[in-house]
Order: structure tokens, then sequence, then C-alpha cells
């Protein structure tokens, strides 16, 4: 990829001279869905997957942006001084607005750069194409003038700019698994404090099949939004009657004796399935640790209900690849992964019973849904770097 990318740079921009390249990775999250901005834990990994891009220092302060997944687009032009997000090349204010990050925090970027991407992560499936550019931004403006940051900081960097330049208000898990990666490892991070571990993925016999539903999100990041302030105001209800700082802070039995300080159904389910989700996590890691793959599969399919039923993020498409998974021998756990309303899931299936889980899972999705799903045997590989 490394020599394709760098070919192209010097198609695109004229030559190749002193262009590097570099890579991050999607992610994929296990399970812990929609409490990482509840300060509950999410089990998260990174992919073999991701965003390939070349990049050139500049001694101006000119910005030249090209994708691979974006050709029609064709050369986009900005300047440092005019970092604002724009309509039309929408990829772009994912740089952009790492780089306006980076000056908010005090580290004015001093020079522009040519960059170009090139990311075999199936875009708006979910699985972070837009935090991978943020870290790999971030990774190249480190590199290239030696700002003081740590991994853990370029992740912080990359939610800031998705909630203040992208105005999507998403938490920390998607930069953080990027940023932190570690192959073969998931991340049991404490979106609490950052506190984290990384848990060995060892699933002898049996593979992580990513299904892609094909449906684009739309109107996902309005409802993401809405959900995350339904959880506020449920948590506000809470702080009536328990002292808490988050949903995180109950156990089930605490939920269970407080919930009917939510004035509203629906926010109480938000509310269960935070505190839920965040308790079938812990419980799924440990699960994992004692070797006990099926357990924390059924952690998973139960995610799932929980996502589908109170939380009301899955949708039909989800649902069917989730529950035509279910039926399939040798699937250990299923459930939609990411932000939800569109995406992909995420199964656990055993070796000898992936061929068939694609095709039976596929036809009956083709079947109901109209079009097809894609499907990916996945591997779990390290953070950000120069290749
Ligand atoms: C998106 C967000 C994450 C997280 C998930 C849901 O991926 O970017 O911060 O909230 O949705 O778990």
């Amino acid at each position: 990829m490394k020599d394709i990318i760098l070919k192209k740079f010097a198609e695109v921009f004229g030559d190749a001279d002193g262009a590097k390249a570099y890579f991050a990775p999607g992610r994929v999250n296990l399970i812990g869905e929609h409490t990482d901005y509840n300060g509950g834990h999410v089990f998260p990994c990174a992919l073999t997957i991701g965003t390939y891009g070349a990049a050139r220092r500049r001694d101006d302060n000119r910005l030249r942006f090209y994708s691979m997944n974006f050709e029609k687009l064709g050369v986009i032009e900005s300047t440092l001084e005019d970092l604002v997000p724009s309509e039309e090349a929408r990829w772009t204010n994912y740089p952009k607005g790492v780089m306006w990050a980076f000056g908010e925090k005090g580290m004015k970027v001093p020079f522009g750069m040519d960059l170009l991407l090139n990311g075999n992560i199936p875009n708006g499936s979910g699985l972070s194409s837009s935090a991978s550019v943020e870290v790999l931004t971030g990774f190249i403006l480190r590199d290239f003038f030696g700002f003081d940051v740590s991994n853990q900081e370029l992740a912080l960097i990359g939610q800031f700019s998705e909630n203040n330049f992208n105005k999507v208000n998403c938490g920390i898990m998607d930069q953080f698994a990027i940023a932190m990666g570690k192959k073969d490892h998931a991340i049991f991070l404490d979106t609490a404090d950052l506190s984290f571990e990384y848990a060995p993925m060892v699933l002898e016999g049996a593979k992580i099949v990513i299904a892609s539903s094909n449906k684009k999100r739309g109107l996902g990041d309005s409802k993401y939004n809405e959900r995350r302030s339904e959880c506020e105001t449920a948590l506000a209800e809470l702080q009536k009657v328990t002292q808490i700082s988050t949903l995180g802070d109950l156990d089930e039995e605490a939920f269970e004796k407080y919930q009917s300080a939510i004035e509203d159904d629906i926010r109480r389910k938000r509310a269960r399935h935070a505190v839920y989700e965040n308790q079938r996590t812990v419980r799924a890691v440990d699960a994992l640790k004692a070797n006990d793959v099926k357990l924390f599969g059924q952690l998973m399919n139960a995610s799932h209900v929980s996502l589908r039923d109170d939380y009301e993020v899955t949708g039909l498409e989800l649902d069917t690849l989730v529950e035509e998974a279910w039926k399939v021998p040798g699937v250990i756990g299923s459930r939609m992964t990411g932000a939800g309303f569109g995406g992909c899931t995420v199964s656990i299936v055993k070796d000898e019973a992936i061929d068939g889980f694609i095709e039976k899972v596929g036809s009956a999705y083709r079947e109901r849904i109209g079009y097809d799903a894609d499907f990916y045997v996945v591997e779990i590989g390290d953070g950000p770097r120069a290749l």
C-alpha cells in the first residue's frame, strides 16, 4: 500500500519528493456500546484495516487534500488561516478539524501540507473511518512539527475536533481504540477516568467477523446527539435522589432502586441500557479472562437486545443481520457495533462455521432487505504508525 499511495501522491501533486507514508487503524467495539459518554466501560480493539496516508510538509500555509476514496472531488485546497468546515468536501473536515484542534490546544500548526488518503475501511460503516483519519492527522502533525503529545492525547485531540469542529458529540472510545491499539488485544477502558488495560483476545478456533449492513447512517448523527441528551437529562433526574456523577456509577440494583426518579419512560429505558450495558461489559471482560468465550458471546447477544429494545438504535438491517447470525450453529455471539442506525455488526464465529455463516446470513439479508451485506473476517492490529 505504501508504494500505491506514494505513486498516487506523485501523480496528484507533481512529485513525491519528501513525502512520507503513514497508517492509522479502524476499530471495532466488542461490547460496551453507548457507555462512553455515560462514564462507563468499553471494550474495543484496533483493526488491521484502516487509513493509509501520504503526506509532505510545505513551507507555506497552504493545504492540499486528496482522497482516493472520493476521487471525483479532486484536489481540495485550503489554508491554515481558513480552517472552517466545508459542505462539499466533507471528508476534509476531519484533517482540518484536527489542525484546528491543535491550535485551540496551544499548538498552532506552523506550516501547511499536501495530504493524500486511501482508506480500506468501508466509509460510514461504523468502523470509525472518521476517527481513523483524525488520529492519522494528529500523528502526522506530531511527526512533522514535534508537538509533545502522547498517543492518548492524540485521541483526546481527535475527540475534541469531532465534538467542536464536526459537531458530533461523540465519546472517547473510537479515537482511544485507534490511537492506543495493540495487536491481538482489546482495550478495556474505563471512560470515567481513562484508566485502561489490554486484554489478550484469545479466541482459539474462532474469529471476529464483521458484517456491514451497507445502510448509511444518514440521520444517525442527530439521533446520536439525541440519545446523549436523553441520558444527560436522566442523570440529572437521578442526581436528585442519589449522589452520582455519571450513569456508570450505578449498578443494576442501585438503578432499580432509584429509577422512578426518571420522569419519562423513554429516558428510563435509555438510562437502563447505559447502566446494564456497563455492568455487562465488566462481566464480559471477566468472562474472557476466565477463558469463558461462551459467556462472553451470551453477553454480546444481551447487549444487542438492550440496544434494540431499550436504546433503540438498531433498525431492521442490523436486527436482521444479528438475528440471522444467532440462528447459525458455531456463532458464539453477535451484536451491532458502533453508534447504530446502520453500520455494522460484530460476531464471534467458530472457524469451521465462517463460510456457512456468510452464506446463510448473507442470503437471508438479501432476501429481507433487498441488497447485499458485506462480510469481513478481521484481525486485531496495532495503533498508528509511519510506514
Ligand atoms: C460512536 C461514537 C463513540 C461511541 C459509539 C457508541 O462510535 O463515536 O464515541 O459513543 O458510537 O458506543
